[in-house]
């Protein structure tokens, strides 16, 4: 089949690629004209492991194309995929503005029946706004909107585009159904489970998929606080009730919060749309108020231990992306920690093996970036953790000790054994156990 993809993002690029590899014919287009540059010269523009080398086989095989002109992106193919960005804004709602500027370039240039799939996450009477848009354009248009989230996590976003545990399609013409089926699994995954409703229970399934997990990390960091005052240790609470096969372990980490470009504002997103309607969804207010604290945590341990004054200290962090495996900075906790302490005076060092560049760009000389974490340590008073890279987790801390103003470490991700890192001469916080 041929397929256009609007916006080559995480969701897009990861999608144009995953679809041209089961055979499909794909043109990813994109407004970014810097970005389609960059892909056609085979260079990507952040970091997803396997990503790399799927762009270069698929563009080597000639199903994968780029483009930045909209009416070739319209007129390639009959399947479209929406896959642009929907930024939080400052109520906590969705921008729409992206979403529905692809809907009236597809209402104003489509020449035949076409199937446009929204794959951006929107609230509910997106879909239904996005068929008005095109009946403006062109009252005659035969084309129809499809809802269809999608669920892939950054970090391993290729191997959950491949293997979903469900696809999701919300549609009002049965027929969409069918052509979507054609796109995900051909005549070879048809065993993957896939849902048929209609566009609102579609769009909110992922609204209510993303909150629920939210909330479920939520949980346990009020847990592991609750530990803090009691003395108890949250990793063997989290290790016990993950047992109980009716939670699960997913999730269940607790740690300085989550962040990222979906929980933080899906959270919000969902909370202002329920507003809208005329319902006060108090639980997700209380997510988002929950995890915002849970980030400013950090420092107020950091000062505990410093007795308020953190004025001339350098400090280490190691781990800026907002999780492993991806260089992603949006509402990473990092941006909360680093911006506190240079407000409290004092002096910012950093490590991430894949997210420095985009760090830079927000914080450019104030703070110092190191290429090894061991030579970030230097001079030191305490290694503050915010991302479990791998790198982190097999560090030797006595080869570096010596170098450190004062042996603290911050663990805002409970990667480290307390008792292994005191024997090492080191202060240790966790989050929940010491
Ligand atoms: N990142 C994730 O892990 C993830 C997972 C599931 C769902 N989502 C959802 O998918 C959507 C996209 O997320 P993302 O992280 O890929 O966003 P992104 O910001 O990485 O990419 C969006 C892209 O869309 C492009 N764009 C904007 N307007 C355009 C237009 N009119 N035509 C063509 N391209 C246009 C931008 O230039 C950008 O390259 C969001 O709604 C997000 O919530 C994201």
């Amino acid at each position: 089949m041929k397929i256009s993809i609007f916006g080559t993002g995480y969701v897009g690029l990861v999608t144009g690629s995953c679809l041209a590899n089961l055979g499909h014919e794909i043109l990813c287009v994109d407004i970014d004209e810097a970005k389609i540059q960059k892909l056609l010269e085979g260079k990507l523009p952040f970091y997803e492991p396997g990503l790399k080398d799927l762009v270069a086989k698929n563009i080597r095989k000639e199903r994968l194309k780029f483009s930045t002109n909209m009416e070739e992106g319209v007129n390639f193919a009959d399947v479209i995929f929406n896959c642009v960005g929907t930024p939080g804004q400052d109520d906590g709602t969705a921008d729409l503005k992206y979403v529905y500027a692809v809907a009236e370039n597809v209402g104003k240039f489509a020449k035949n029946k076409k199937y446009l799939v929204n794959k951006s996450t929107v609230p509910p009477g997106t879909a239904k706004e996005c068929h008005i848009i095109i009946q403006q354009q062109n009252p005659l248009s035969q084309v129809e909107i499809v809802s269809n989230p999608e669920f892939l996590a950054e970090g391993k976003a290729v191997y959950d585009f491949t293997h979903p545990d469900k696809i999701v399609v919300g549609s009002r013409d049965s027929a969409a159904y069918s052509v979507l089926r054609k796109v995900y699994t051909g005549r070879v995954r048809s065993y993957i489970p896939f849902l048929e409703t209609d566009w609102a229970t579609a769009e909110t399934i992922k609204y209510a998929n993303n909150s629920f997990l939210a909330t479920k990390i939520c949980f346990i960091n009020e847990i592991a606080n609750i530990c803090d005052k009691v003395g108890a240790d949250v990793k063997l609470i989290s290790q016990a009730m993950g047992l109980d096969y009716r939670i699960s372990s997913k999730f269940l980490h607790a740690g300085i919060g989550y962040g990222g470009s979906c929980f933080p504002k899906d959270v919000r997103a969902l909370y202002s749309t329920a507003k809208k309607h005329g319902y006060d969804a108090k639980l997700l207010k209380e997510v988002d108020d929950l995890n915002k604290r849970q980030h400013g945590q950090m420092l107020t341990r950091i000062k505990e231990h410093f007795n308020q004054d953190l004025t001339g200290k350098r400090f280490t962090i190691w781990g800026l992306s907002f999780k492993p495996k991806t260089s992603d900075i949006r509402e990473a906790p990092a941006l909360t920690v680093i911006n506190q302490l240079l407000e409290h005076g004092a002096e910012v060092h950093v490590h991430d093996p894949v997210a420095m560049p985009e760090m830079k760009e927000e914080f450019g000389e104030k703070i110092t970036f190191h290429e090894n974490p061991h030579n970030a340590v230097e001079g030191s008073s305490g290694i503050i953790v915010l991302t479990e890279w791998d790198e982190y987790r097999n560090v030797h801390l006595n080869e570096f000790a010596d170098k450190m103003q004062h042996k603290v470490i911050f663990d805002g991700r409970n990667i480290y054994e307390p008792e292994l890192v005191q024997e090492d001469g080191f202060t240790y916080y966790g989050v929940g156990r010491r």
